[in-house]
């Protein structure tokens, strides 16, 4: 059957398992069950949902389920990285083992990244892995998180310190969860479309540069593109380098290393910079560092910046919003660019444009070049 314009079904074949990622708009009720009906013979299903969709989408779904015969246990939480905890995940285990969910039963992740992250790791290690159907809801966990087969959860001061490899059974993106996202978590998803495009396709970049207003409009058919593309970026890094053992995935990484220090240096009880736009500030870090290390004019920094601020992503950080002052913050990102550094087999690892569309792994950056990359993200950029 030819694909409609609205959704399209792209195959994830990774590891020893194959599953469907599914984009479009209104797919949800009709495919979710059906999909559970081809998988399993048992009939429980826990549902841990975003509480913002628990009178909606998560209420329509389980009445569906209900409906075909499965007995639904819907488990709300809260979004925001400060849930992605300890305490969410034994929650969940103990609403599975109290119920007595049996390896054949099956957890749908209902939420951002957040809820995606912390019950992919619940499905993944209650008896050892039961199935596990994603269906994210915000930019973010739509093209990166409910993609490759990462979950886990921050523990203490780290970022994703508990987690493993668990691959779903399928992926529901339904671009009508767009529509109530807030403007700021749609624009931080954008970031990570922004980096498979730096890193691996400068037709794509070109075409984001050009497509910014129907973008930024949320207008469903560039919409479908964009993720069609950065979904099949996404697995093709991860394809044969599930793990990162090879030069492959980490990729992926790219404007990580200082954008989840600047995330990690800026973490309290409120989000100062969603994932995405530590992303984005890292970007620009990774692009100074390129132009000081293979000696180049500034012009892939400003291709950069350019189409970062287009967007409405940040290129600088606010220091006054932070609340330190320039060399408190300097000081500690790199504290946990070190911590990294530590968790690396002692290498900071650096992925380094060569140009829009070709990137490097670099192991070795020196430390004052590092410095001078978060530095120059206290600056006021170039008018
Ligand atoms: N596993 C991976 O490979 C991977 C990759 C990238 C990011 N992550 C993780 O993802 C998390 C960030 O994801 P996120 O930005 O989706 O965070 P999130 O889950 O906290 O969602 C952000 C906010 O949006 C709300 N929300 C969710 N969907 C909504 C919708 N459709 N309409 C209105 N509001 C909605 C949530 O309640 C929350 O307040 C981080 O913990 C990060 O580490 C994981």
């Amino acid at each position: 059957m030819p694909e409609s314009v609205e959704s399209v079904t792209l195959e994830a074949c990774l590891d020893q398992t194959a599953y469907p990622i599914r984009i479009g708009s209104g797919i949800l009720l009709e495919e979710v069950p059906a999909l559970l009906e081809r998988l399993t013979a048992d009939r429980k299903v826990a549902i841990a949902c975003d509480a913002f969709f628990l009178e909606s989408t998560a209420q329509l779904l389980s009445d569906r389920l209900r409906k075909a015969g499965f007995t639904v246990f819907l488990h709300p939480m809260t979004g925001g990285k400060s849930n992605k905890t300890l305490e969410e995940l034994v929650h969940l285990y103990d609403l599975m083992e109290r119920n007595e969910f049996a390896r054949d039963s099956s957890l749908i992740a209902v939420g951002g990244g957040v809820i995606g992250d912390t019950a992919g790791f619940a499905a993944s290690t209650f008896l050892r892995g039961i199935h596990l159907i994603q269906v994210p809801t915000t930019v973010t966990s739509q093209i990166d998180s409910a993609i490759g087969g990462k979950v886990g959860i921050n523990f203490n001061k780290t970022i994703n310190a508990i987690g493993t490899y668990y691959h779903p059974r399928g992926v529901f993106i339904d671009l009508d969860f767009l529509q109530e996202l807030p403007e700021r978590d749609y624009i931080a998803g954008l970031a990570e479309i922004i980096k498979c495009a730096v890193i691996c396709d400068a037709a794509f970049f070109e075409y984001l540069q050009k497509n910014a207003e129907r973008i930024l409009d949320r207008d469903p058919s560039a919409l479908l593109h964009i993720y069609r593309r950065t979904i099949e970026i996404k697995l093709d890094h991860v394809r044969g380098d599930v793990q990162e053992f090879q030069q492959k995935r980490i990729r992926l990484n790219y404007g990580h290393t200082i954008g989840h220090a600047i995330e990690l240096a800026t973490a309290g009880r409120e989000e100062l910079y969603r994932h995405g736009e530590g992303v984005s500030l890292g970007m620009v870090a990774a692009s100074f560092l390129a132009e000081r290390l293979f000696k180049r004019d500034g012009k892939l920094r400003a291709l950069h910046e350019a189409i970062l601020k287009r967007y409405g992503l940040p290129i600088r950080v606010d220091l006054k919003r932070v609340g330190a002052s320039r060399d408190e913050f300097i000081q500690r990102c790199l504290q946990h660019v070190r911590k990294d550094k530590k968790r690396q087999a002692m290498h900071v690892r650096f992925i380094l444009p060569e140009a829009i569309g070709r990137t490097v792994v670099n192991d070795a950056v020196p430390a004052e070049r590092i410095r001078e990359a978060v530095a120059m993200l206290c600056e006021a950029p170039a008018p």
